[in-house]
């Protein structure tokens, strides 16, 4: 009997460790893109994140039992799992939209935080505690079990969409990334949000100059383009905004620079990298809505990348390079 119940302990833990890598990595897919992928990653996500609410009855078996063995560091097993409980607490209240805002945090960095605390906990469980594997852990029968796990998941998934919407609750109005509209054609209601750690500088436009292609320009010289773009905000803060953007479009300014990327540089030191093609497509603007920006929202200049999520959209830009290096040699997050 016992070596049954180890067994099934083995089986939850594994099954436990695959939902979790998956609910991470998914949200993380979800983050890289601001268009129709971000949708397929967020159902792989909420159904990951449901198949450990399924797995908790079994779990929470193991649980009390390795409590009562008095293993050192089990507190810290214990912190992990309130971790993962709040990050799945947040995620919804996020996702229904019941509790959108807590404080000076809203319930997605929350959700995000928390989960991100929670990862070198998890590899330290895992590490301390190896399961041995046996043959029959991976038979037939046992990957069928685990499909009933993830078919029960994604059920209850589809049942909260569907009561979200008929009930409805606030979380109807979210869009195909999860974010809230906020703030759209009225610059003043748009929140100020930074991807970690990035302060907000105040730059004095008079002697702020921006490099672009190895040519310095004032902030007089920018303001007198007038290209114009609408274009959607879609921050991982959890929140989206809509404004009428106006500057300059990049292709305009590095007509005939030769490279394959183009990095964009803040007065912080953040930066991004984009392939040459988008140049057309990026504008790098000093006015929304009509008006100036203000130094929240990136003033004297900040880049506008349509169809990419807000930590692309590099804010207070001091230099624009053209570079050999190929898009792709960065950090697919920023660090900083
Ligand atoms: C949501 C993530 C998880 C939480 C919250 C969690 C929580 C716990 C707790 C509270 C204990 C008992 C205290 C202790 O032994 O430290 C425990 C034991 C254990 N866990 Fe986890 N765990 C998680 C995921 C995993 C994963 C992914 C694995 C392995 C792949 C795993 C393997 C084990 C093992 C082998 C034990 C020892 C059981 C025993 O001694 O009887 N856990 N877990
Ligand atoms: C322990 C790890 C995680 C678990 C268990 C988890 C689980 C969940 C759950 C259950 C939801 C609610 C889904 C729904 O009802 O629509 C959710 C939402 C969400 N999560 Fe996670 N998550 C985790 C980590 C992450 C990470 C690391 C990210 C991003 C980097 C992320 C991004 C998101 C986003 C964007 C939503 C909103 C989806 C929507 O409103 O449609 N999650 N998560």
């Amino acid at each position: 009997m016992k070596a049954v119940a180890t067994r099934l302990g083995a089986r939850t833990n594994l099954a436990l460790l695959a939902v979790l890598a998956v609910a991470f990595m998914s949200g993380w897919l979800a983050f890289a893109f601001a268009t129709a992928p971000a949708r397929w990653s967020l159902v792989l996500h909420a159904t990951g994140g449901f198949a450990i609410l399924l797995l908790l009855p079994w779990k929470s078996m193991i649980g009390r039992r390795g409590l009562r063995r008095d293993r050192p560091g089990r507190w810290v097993s214990v912190l992990l799992g309130v971790l993962v409980l709040v990050s799945l607490a947040a995620g919804l209240a996020h996702s229904t939209g019941l509790l959108v805002n807590l404080g000076w945090l809203s319930a997605m960095e929350v959700h995000v935080g928390a989960a991100l605390v929670a990862v070198p906990l998890a590899i330290w469980h895992v590490v301390a505690r190896p399961i041995r594997l046996r043959g029959t852990d991976l038979s037939r029968r046992n990957f069928l079990r685990g499909g009933v796990v993830v078919a029960g998941a994604a059920t209850v998934y589809g049942t909260t969409e569907l009561a979200v919407r008929a009930i409805p609750l606030p979380g109807n109005l979210r869009r195909f990334t999860g974010s809230y509209e906020v703030g759209s054609f009225a610059p003043d209601l748009m929140p100020v949000s930074s991807w970690m750690f990035d302060a907000v500088p105040q730059i004095d436009a008079a002697s702020w100059t921006v490099e672009v292609a190895g040519r310095a320009m004032n902030y007089e010289e920018l303001s007198t383009y007038g290209d114009r773009v609408t274009a959607t905000l879609d921050c991982t803060g959890g929140f989206y905004s809509t404004q009428e953007w106006t500057g300059v479009r990049l292709d305009r300014l590095l007509a005939g620079a030769n490279g394959s990327s183009v990095r964009v540089r803040s007065a912080t030191g953040y930066d991004r990298r984009f392939p040459i093609e988008d140049a057309g497509r990026l504008l790098l603007a000093t006015r929304f809505g009509g008006q100036e920006l203000d130094a929240g929202h990136g003033f004297p200049a900040r880049l506008v990348a349509p169809n990419r999520r807000g930590f692309w959209w590099v804010k207070w830009v001091v230099a624009i390079e053209v570079e050999d290096v190929p898009y792709w040699w960065q950090s697919p997050f920023p660090t900083q």
